[in-house]
C-alpha cells in the first residue's frame, strides 16, 4: 500500500457521546464486521469495558474502503481511544499514530469537559480535526446550539460540521469520504530504513507478547531482525499483520501502516510503549516517543485473606503484563500483612484494576485509602516522595520543614444554575478559580436570554488530593449529573500537611494512617474515629479509638466492653454441641486481624477503606 492511500485516524469524545457505536457502524459500513453479528461495541473487548460501558484500553482496527470519487481503495486505520479523564494518557498515545481525528459531540449534551481536553490534545499534536455532532435522532438534540459552542470554544466553522446518528445511520455516509478528503496521509519515507513506533502491547497466552506498531519509515517484513532503540535488544520477527479486526497475517507492513508484530519478546516489560523499533544493525534516529505515564494515585493492595499472597502476586503480575500503566512494589503492613503498593493514573483506573483482579483472576483484595505523591523536606535538607502515609517518618531527628502537594488544573462545564454550588464545592476543596466563562453563543433574540440555559466553563486549580477523594461523585450529585469534569496535571505547591495516625488502645494502625492538610486534620480524624466505632465489633474490653498528629490526640471515641459468651444458651451437658460452638467461635477469630490487643474483623477494613 502506498502511503498516499493510507489514513490513520481516531475518534475522540466525551464519555458516552457514542464513539464505540460510531466505530461499530464504520466497521459494518466497510464490511470489516458483519452487520448485526457479534457483540455491539466491537472494540470494547475487556469485560469491565462491557460492564461499565467505558473504553479503557485503546484498540486499533484496519478497514478497507472504496472511495467512489476517485475509485481507489483506501486503507483506513481507526484507533479507538478511551473517553474517561484517567485515560488521557492512552488518548495521547493513540494520537501519536494519527494524522487526524473525528471530534464527536452529543447533539443534546453539547460540548463537555473531556471534549475540551481531547480537542486540545489533538490540536497540540497538529492533527486535522473533523467535528461530528452525533445522536441527532434524539428528541432533545439541538445541533445548532452545539455548532455555536464549537464555534465559541474552538473556533470551528459551523459549515464543516457533520451531523450523524450512529443509531439510525443518518449522515454516516459522509464520514469516511470526509476522512479521506481532509485527513492527510502519513508522511513517512518508504525508501528510508525501517522505523516504527511501539504503540501498545499485550500478552497472549498462545502467541506471547503482541505489539501494536505504527510503521513510520521503511517496510517491515516477516523474518527480519529488529531491535529496540531503548534497550538495544534484538528480536526476530515471527509474525506481522493487520488488525482486521482480528490479527490477520500479511507478511509485510508498509510505511504509514498500523498493525501488529510478534517478535519473541518474553514479557511486555520488554515492549516499552513509545519505544522506537528498527532493523537490527542499522542506525536510526529514535522517534519522539511519549511522556511516560504519571502515577497520580497510590494505594496499598492486600489479599483479603493473608494466606492468598502468592495468588495475588501471580494475578498482579499477569494483569500488569496487560496494563503497563500501573506501578507495583511490595510492601508490608502490621495490620494487613504482605501486600503491594500500586500507582494508578487516577481513581477510575484504580477501580478498574481492582475489578479486573477480581473478575479475571479471581483475587479477593482489600485496598487502603488512596493517597497522592507528596514531597517532604526534612531538617537535614533531604527530600522524599511519600506514596504511603505510614512510611512517613516522624522521628525527632527527621523533623519536616517543608511539604509540597501535587495540584491539577480542572475544567468543569455546567449549566449556569449550578455555578454557585460548584464554586462552594471548589473552595471547600481548597481550589483557586482561574477562569469563568460562558460557552454558548449569545442568543440572537435578547428576550430569550432569561430562558436560555447558559453553559459555563469553570477552570480551577485544585490540590490533587481533594479531587481524588470523592470529588467527582459530589460534583455529579450537586449538579444532578449535568456537569462534566476533566483535569490535567499541574505543578507541585507548598502546603501545610500533617500525618494523621489512627490508634487503637494507643497502638497506631499503619493501614489507616493518612496525610491531610492541617486545617482539615481534626475533622477528618473525628470522622474516621466515628466511622471506626460504628464498624468495629465490640471486644471483651474497652477500646480507645484515637486520631493523632504526632503525640497530639485530635479526636477520640471509646467502645465499651462486651462479654460474648457463646455457651450462655447451652444448658445441660451436651459436650459435642458445646465444642461445636467453641469451634465456630474460633473460626470467627481466625478471620480477625490482630492489632496490638485489638481484633479487627476483615470486614471492618473493607467497609472502612471503601467508604473513606
Ligand atoms: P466510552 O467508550 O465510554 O467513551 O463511550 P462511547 O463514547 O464509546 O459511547 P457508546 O458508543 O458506548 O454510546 C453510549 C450510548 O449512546 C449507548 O447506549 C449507545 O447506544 C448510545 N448511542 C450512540 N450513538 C447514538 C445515536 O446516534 N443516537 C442515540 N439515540 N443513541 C446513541
Amino acid at each position: 500500500y502506498p502511503p498516499n492511500l493510507i489514513k490513520n485516524f481516531s475518534i475522540i469524545a466525551h464519555v458516552d457521546h457514542g464513539k464505540s457505536t460510531l466505530a461499530d457502524r464504520l466497521l459494518e459500513l466497510t464490511g470489516t464486521i458483519r452487520k448485526g453479528h457479534g457483540q455491539p461495541q466491537y472494540l470494547d473487548k475487556l469485560q469491565v469495558e462491557r460492564e461499565r460501558g467505558i473504553t479503557v484500553k485503546a484498540q486499533t482496527v484496519t478497514m478497507f474502503y472504496n472511495y467512489s470519487k476517485d475509485r481507489r481503495k483506501y486503507l483506513l486505520n481507526l484507533i479507538d481511544t478511551p473517553g474517561h479523564v484517567d485515560f488521557s494518557y492512552e488518548v495521547s498515545r493513540s494520537l501519536a499514530a494519527c494524522q487526524g481525528v473525528l471530534l464527536l459531540v452529543d447533539a443534546s449534551q453539547g460540548v463537555q469537559a473531556q471534549t475540551v481536553a481531547n480537542f486540545y490534545l489533538a490540536f497540540e499534536a497538529d492533527l486535522a480535526i473533523i467535528p461530528v455532532i452525533n445522536k441527532i435522532d434524539q428528541p432533545t438534540a439541538d445541533p445548532d446550539r452545539v455548532k455555536e459552542q464549537l464555534k465559541a470554544i474552538f473556533d470551528i466553522n459551523p459549515e464543516e460540521v457533520i451531523l450523524t446518528s450512529a443509531k439510525t445511520g443518518q449522515g454516516l455516509e459522509q464520514v469516511l469520504p470526509t476522512v479521506i478528503d481532509r485527513i492527510p496521509s502519513p508522511k513517512g519515507d518508504p525508501g528510508r530504513p525501517l522505523r516504527m513506533l511501539l504503540l501498545d502491547s499485550y500478552y497472549d497466552e498462545y502467541k506471547g507478547v503482541v505489539c501494536h506498531v505504527a510503521v513510520v519509515d521503511g517496510t517491515l517484513k516477516k523474518g527480519v531482525k529488529i531491535a529496540s532503540a531503548a534497550t538495544g535488544q534484538s528480536y526476530e520477527v515471527n509474525d506481522v499483520g493487520i488488525l482486521h479486526p482480528e490479527l490477520t497475517p500479511t507478511s509485510h507492513l508498509f510505511t504509514g501502516q498500523v498493525g501488529y508484530v510478534i517478535a519473541g519478546m518474553r514479557s511486555t516489560k520488554e515492549a516499552r510503549i513509545g519505544d522506537t523499533l528498527h532493523l537490527s544493525r542499522t542506525q536510526v534516529e529514535p522517534l519522539p516517543g511519549f511522556k511516560p505515564a504519571k502515577h497520580m494515585v497510590f494505594a496499598g493492595v492486600y489479599p483479603a485473606d493473608g494466606s492468598d499472597f502468592d495468588a495475588l502476586n501471580h494475578a498482579i503480575e499477569r494483569l500488569t503484563c496487560n496494563d503497563a500503566s500501573v506501578s507495583v512494589s511490595k510492601e508490608s503492613s502490621g495490620a494487613l500483612g504482605m501486600g503491594f503498593r500500586c500507582g494508578f493514573l487516577g481513581l477510575l483506573h484504580m477501580d478498574v484494576f481492582h475489578q479486573r483482579l477480581e473478575q479475571e483472576y479471581g483475587a479477593q483484595v482489600i485496598s487502603t485509602t488512596p493517597t497522592v505523591p507528596y514531597v517532604f523536606e526534612y531538617v537535614d535538607g533531604s527530600k522524599v516522595t511519600v506514596q504511603n502515609p505510614a512510611a512517613l517518618s516522624s522521628s525527632p531527628g527527621k523533623r519536616i520543614v517543608k511539604c509540597w502537594e501535587p495540584t491539577v488544573l480542572a475544567t468543569i462545564i455546567t449549566p449556569s444554575e449550578y455555578v454557585g454550588s460548584l464554586m462552594t464545592l471548589c473552595s471547600e476543596r481548597r481550589g483557586e478559580q482561574i477562569e469563568h466563562s460562558f460557552i454558548d453563543g449569545i442568543p440572537t433574540i435578547p428576550f430569550c436570554l432569561t430562558f436560555y440555559r447558559q453553559r459555563v466553563m469553570l477552570k480551577y486549580k485544585l490540590p490533587l488530593r481533594e479531587v481524588v477523594i470523592d470529588f467527582y461523585n459530589e460534583l455529579k450529585s450537586i449538579t444532578s449529573g449535568y456537569a462534566s469534569f476533566d483535569y490535567e496535571e499541574s505543578e507541585m505547591q507548598i502546603s501545610d500537611l500533617v500525618k494523621l495516625d489512627l490508634l487503637l488502645n494507643g497502638e497506631p494502625v499503619d493501614a489507616l494512617a493518612s496525610i491531610v492538610h492541617r486545617a482539615k486534620a481534626e475533622r477528618v480524624g473525628r470522622e474516621l474515629c466515628e466511622k471506626l466505632k460504628k464498624i468495629l465489633d465490640r471486644q471483651l474490653f474497652e477500646i480507645a479509638i484515637q486520631a493523632a498528629i504526632g503525640s497530639k490526640v485530635v479526636a477520640r471515641e471509646s467502645l465499651s466492653a462486651l462479654r460474648k459468651n457463646v455457651l450462655a444458651k447451652c444448658y445441660g451437658g451436651d459436650v459435642s454441641r458445646k465444642r461445636k460452638l467453641l469451634e465456630k467461635q474460633k473460626e470467627g477469630k481466625r478471620r480477625m486481624k490482630r492489632v496490638g490487643s485489638v481484633d479487627i474483623p476483615q470486614e471492618a477494613f473493607h467497609s472502612l477503606l471503601r467508604s473513606s
